[in-house]
């Protein structure tokens, strides 16, 4: 409905874009994300934070293994994918690249670092 609360657009948000609803399969809300990534599960898949190239993170760009910079963050958001609410072709777009300029122009309120804060594998070297 218009101007009801459900369409008015998030701070920072562009008004032109229109918000596109996506299919998320059952059980993965947000609150199922909060409720895993604080489970203790391991979803970095790395013993211990590293120090990485652009070349290496390449390398990671599949949906079984996906890794992603954002601020010169490198998270691996493999767990993550089937949770994102913009679906999982969008969070593609950025699989083993430097994501930081589609991470902000789509959803800049969003708080990565604390939302992927369990799925941090180091940072990058530039
Ligand atoms: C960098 C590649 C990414 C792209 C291209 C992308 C794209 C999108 C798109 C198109 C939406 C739907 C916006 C809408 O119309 O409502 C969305 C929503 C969302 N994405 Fe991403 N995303 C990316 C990465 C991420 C990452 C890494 C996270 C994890 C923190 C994330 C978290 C979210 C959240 C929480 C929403 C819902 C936002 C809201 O409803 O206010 N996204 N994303």
């Amino acid at each position: 409905m218009r101007n009801s609360p459900q369409t008015l657009s998030a701070p920072g948000g562009s008004a032109q874009r229109p918000r596109r609803k996506v299919f998320i399969k059952p059980g993965h809300s947000q609150l199922d994300w909060m409720r895993l990534s604080t489970s203790g599960e391991d979803l970095r898949g790395v013993s211990q934070l590293q120090v990485l190239t652009m070349e290496e993170i390449a390398q990671h760009n599949k949906r079984d293994d996906c890794w992603m910079v954002v601020r010169d963050k490198v998270y691996n958001v493999t767990r993550y994918i089937d949770f994102h609410p913009g679906g999982r072709g969008q969070l593609m777009r950025a699989a083993g690249k430097d994501g930081t300029e589609l991470f902000y122009d789509t959803h800049p309120w969003v708080n990565i670092e604390t939302m992927l804060e369990k799925c941090l594998v180091g940072v990058i070297t530039r």
